[in-house]
């Protein structure tokens, strides 16, 4: 089936105003989830917060049925959060490790798990172990497995990296995290929205995604999925009296679904938004969706690799709609700032978002250039041509 494209840009505002290839940022937000926010939040101008929230419960719960649906698990295993790092956070904080554990990653790590794992790591005497790559640039699965000993607590890996087009083999990753029985936390922050994902089939415990990027959503929303089986062993590490509502003077009884990891407290506007972006993109089929993004970055790929000077730099087998690039003797900032005054959009990847791999390839900084099912093959045209009027 083939996606009706002028439909998709007649209900994003933004396409009439710029040339938007920074998806993988946050994406042009569509018609419906613009009217849903401004909706919500009307009414809470008009009749108050919490009664604007109890008059919008059915909409609110149908978040938890969307995200659910979306990614092929129980509403009851999905919590909302503000973004994916908080979600990734609540079940990684939630995990204890003592001296000499494992913490099993890879090179397309985002910097802000990193980061916790270094901090967990300083406190616990647990070791980070950086799974290399194969032949394509992605995380080795021969080498993987070999690593796997009884010291490995966890395999926490992300899907699609911030920095590239590198899709990571997350479902054979589950088949091997399953069969020794190591927990696995994955970053689908990029995946989620772009292409279909199906927990059951990736095998994973956890699984954080966030709302603005290819789900086209509000900022500053996200969620989490974590297995049934693997909720009641998660203590989050913050409690709140709707994560576990304070029983008798000195006990709280933590909720037994997803929603320990929450607090009360949220933007219901923006979580309406959330509920209706899931379900626009559900609207349109996930396997379009994917499918166009694919056939656009391919495109985009192929011609920026036709001009002398740029270097495409994604790696994987398999890649995605995330497109990264460097132009010789540019800098990224520069680059990117210069497209900025034309009306076009992207963004720059620095060293800090993902130290283990551009520090390797030598890497400082890159041009990221991201595609939606909105974008056209005449914008690629209008973007290379931009392009190489910066040589
Ligand atoms: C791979 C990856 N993980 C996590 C994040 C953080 O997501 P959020 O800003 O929603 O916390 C990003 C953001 O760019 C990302 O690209």
């Amino acid at each position: 089936m083939t996606l009706d494209v002028v439909k998709a840009r007649k209900e994003t505002p933004g396409c009439s105003r710029v040339l938007h290839f920074n998806n993988a940022g946050a994406s042009l937000i569509p018609t419906p989830v613009i009217e849903a926010v401004n909706a919500h939040f009307k009414l809470e101008t008009e009749i108050g917060g919490y009664e604007a929230e109890d008059l919008a419960q059915k909409t609110i719960h149908q978040f938890y049925e969307a995200a659910a649906k979306l990614i092929h698990c129980s509403p009851k295993e999905i919590a909302y959060l503000e973004n994916a790092t908080r979600a990734w956070d609540m079940v990684f904080y939630a995990l204890s490790f003592k001296p000499g554990d494992r913490i099993l990653t890879a090179k397309a790590e985002y910097a802000s798990n990193y980061i916790a794992f270094l901090q967990v790591a300083k406190k616990t005497g647990a070791v980070i172990d950086v799974i290399p790559d194969d032949e394509h640039g992605q995380l080795s699965l021969s080498a993987m497995e070999k690593m796997i000993n009884p010291q490995v607590k966890l395999i926490a890996i992300t899907h699609i990296p911030t920095q590239g087009g590198l899709i990571n083999p997350a479902e054979a990753v589950g088949s091997i995290a399953k069969k020794h029985g190591i927990f696995y936390l994955l970053d689908a922050t990029q995946s989620v929205g772009q292409l279909p994902i199906d927990v059951e089939k990736i095998q994973c415990d956890a699984l954080c995604a966030t709302g603005r990027k290819y789900l086209r959503g509000p900022r500053g929303t996200g969620f989490l999925y974590v297995r049934k089986s693997k909720i009641s062993q998660l203590e989050p590490p913050f409690l709140d009296l709707h994560a576990a509502p304070w029983v008798s003077l000195n006990k709280y009884q933590i909720s037994e679904n997803a929603t320990r990891f929450e607090t009360w407290e949220r933007n219901y506007s923006n979580m309406i938004g959330l509920a209706t972006a899931i379900e626009y993109a559900t609207s349109w089929g996930m396997v379009n969706i994917w499918q166009k993004i694919c056939s656009l970055s391919t495109l985009l790929r192929s011609k920026l690799s036709s001009i002398p000077g740029v270097v495409v730099r994604d790696l994987g087998e398999n890649k995605c709609g995330i497109v990264t690039f460097t132009i010789e003797g540019k800098e990224a900032a520069a680059v990117s700032q210069a497209l900025r005054q034309k009306g076009i959009n992207t963004s720059v990847s620095l060293a800090e978002y993902a130290r283990l791999d551009l520090e390797e390839r030598g890497l400082s900084s890159l041009i990221r250039s991201s595609v939606h099912y909105y974008n056209t093959e005449e914008e690629i045209e209008r973007f290379c041509q931009a392009i190489q009027q910066e040589l």
